[in-house]
């Protein structure tokens, strides 16, 4: 079965020290009943890792993940961050090619495919975002650009490797906007997605969590988390918030492990 999972993109916000009180107030308000085999992963910046890391670690069900990396082992980077450091904290993943590195930071599919070699070579888990523009999807190209993403950055993994990887589709045009993609534009997506995992991996596209992200609320989750492709969320702006946060993980619950609504 594949694994259930919220995970949340702290992105460039918080302090260290805010960034502890955030993780202790999600781990007081999380009830362990209301999220069943739900996986929370917590994505702070850089700064944030070690102290974040102290305060889950006695928690199994949560993990933490770097939002970045660079594709190097080590070397003359001056203010990069190498997968080796991170794993070294006992951090569990790492988001790579979230749209904002795409496109503020110029990120291409092939440094994002080497970037997702060095995570690998390090057991970190890559959670490795694709999405369209509003364009691209007006133009009836976002299953294309989709599909080409997954082929340019994950395909020349060995199924072994595969097995490690997090998708997370995130329409571009839905991030941070307060847009979201409908539940069957989200379903509509990840079904596509599933299926070129498939054309290339087989069965094993079966097993690899597909994540939505993209204004996901907890007004919105459990409808968005309760179709069949939709394995979890990454969660940006409401991350931020401890309470909303944790409704959207109990919302994984409530669609997923057949729990009712409280
Ligand atoms: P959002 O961000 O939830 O604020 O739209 C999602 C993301 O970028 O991961």
């Amino acid at each position: 079965m594949r694994a259930k999972i919220v995970a949340g993109n702290w992105k460039m916000n918080t302090v260290p020290s805010d960034g502890v009180s955030l993780v202790v107030d999600i781990l007081e308000k999380l009830n362990p009943t209301q999220m069943g085999d739900t996986r929370v992963i917590i994505a702070p910046p850089f700064t944030h890792l070690i102290d974040v890391i102290d305060h889950v670690w006695e928690e199994g069900h949560i993990s933490v993940a770097a939002q970045n990396c660079h594709h190097e082992d080590s070397g003359a980077y001056t203010g990069e961050i190498s997968a080796g450091m991170i794993a070294d904290l006992n951090i569990d993943a790492v988001i790579i090619g979230h749209s904002e590195r795409r496109e503020y930071f110029k990120e291409s599919d092939e440094l994002l495919a080497s970037k997702v070699d060095a995570a690998i070579r390090h057991s970190l888990m890559p959670i490795f975002c694709v999405g369209e523009s509003l364009e691209q999807r007006q133009s009836g190209n976002h299953e294309k650009v989709v599909t080409e993403q997954l082929t340019n950055g994950l395909f020349h993994l060995s199924p072994e490797q595969m097995k490690s990887v997090i998708v997370a589709y995130e329409p571009v045009w839905a991030i941070g906007t307060g847009e979201t993609a409908t539940p069957e534009q989200a379903q509509e997506m990840h079904a596509a997605i599933r299926a070129h995992l498939s054309s290339k991996y087989g069965d094993l596209a079966e097993e690899i969590s597909i994540l939505y992200g993209g204004s996901v609320k907890p007004s919105n989750a459990r409808e968005i988390f309760g179709k069949p492709d939709v394995d979890g969320g990454l969660v940006g702006g409401a991350s931020l918030d401890a309470s909303d946060f944790v409704s959207i993980v109990h919302a994984m619950q409530t669609a997923k492990g057949g729990l009712r609504a409280v």
